[in-house]
């Protein structure tokens, strides 16, 4: 596996496999790799012909008073996984590499990061989409592989790319849970073994909202209700929301509409804050 620093170097890398015809796959990560982030790598070997992982923790996405300096890294383990599943290219750049001294160009998709992740974490999209787009030009992907784990980034940067034209396809691949349900996460290291314990209550939550959409029920606030009843039975969380939003354009439903409809929600275990979803 070829690892490569910087910026300038990855896009003549990429370049060339572009001339000599080679379909490129890529797969952004901040690291500290889980089963979640090798199902996409794993996609994207069987879709492409190479493989580029980048590992960057990118500041821009981040408020100040969120957890980037303690945001966990491992770039060893993460290298030794990455070389296993037989990948490429490892673009791991330096934060002065990105976003050099007087940088001040941004990617902003308006309103469907207002709502969601965007209400608490009003700045995040903002640097997902410039950092995304950034990687893009810089790795020359055909193909790039996203978790529904982070439900509203794959929508936002669905609509970066059809809003900029963006030659790249974005596939958008399955949650990757532990075996009580907990949705893989770099944050999940956070918890403590009571925290961990009780952190399977998103998933009891949306099974919760599963069951009664299958028996045929609709009605969004009935769901929502049935919902925070669950993870209130868990002493340690904090709902930050609960949502049900349609897929197309993440407006609030009312409804549920079959084959659109996502329902989403945000629980603080502790101090550690985790996101969860499933699309129906
Ligand atoms: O999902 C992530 O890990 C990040 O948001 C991404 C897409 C790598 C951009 O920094």
């Amino acid at each position: 596996m070829e690892i490569v620093n910087s910026a300038k170097d990855m896009q003549m890398v990429a370049e060339d496999y572009r001339l000599e015809g080679k379909k490129i796959g890529f797969v952004p990560t901040m690291g500290y790799l889980h089963e979640g982030h090798l199902s996409l790598v794993r996609q994207a070997k069987k879709d492409n012909d190479v493989v580029i992982v980048s590992i960057f923790v990118n500041p821009l996405q981040f408020a100040p008073n969120e957890d980037y300096e303690s945001y966990p890294r491992d770039i060893k383990r993460d290298e030794d996984l990455l070389k296993k599943e037989g990948v490429d290219v490892l673009f791991y750049p330096s934060v002065q590499d990105m976003y050099p001294d007087g940088f001040q160009t941004y990617v902003q998709v308006e309103n469907l990061t207002k709502v969601l992740e965007g209400r608490s974490r009003p700045t995040h999209f903002r640097g997902v989409a410039t950092v995304v787009l950034k990687l893009f030009n810089i790795t020359k992907p055909h193909r790039a592989y996203f978790g529904k784990k982070d439900a509203q980034q794959l929508i936002v940067i669905k609509r970066m790319v059809r809003d900029l034209n963006l030659d790249v396809e974005i596939v958008g691949m399955p949650i990757v849970r532990e075996e009580d349900g907990l949705a893989m996460s770099s944050r999940n290291k956070y918890l403590n073994g009571e925290e961990r314990k009780q952190a399977v209550c998103l998933y009891r939550a949306l099974r919760r909202a599963e069951e009664l959409i299958e028996g045929g029920v609709c009605d969004a606030e009935r769901i929502k209700k049935e919902m925070e009843d669950v993870i209130k039975r868990y002493p340690l969380a904090e709902i930050d929301y609960i949502s049900i939003n349609r897929i197309s354009d993440l407006g609030e439903l009312d409804r549920v509409e079959d084959g659109n409809t996502l329902v989403s929600l945000a629980v603080r275990i502790g101090k550690t804050r985790l996101i969860d979803n499933m699309w129906f």
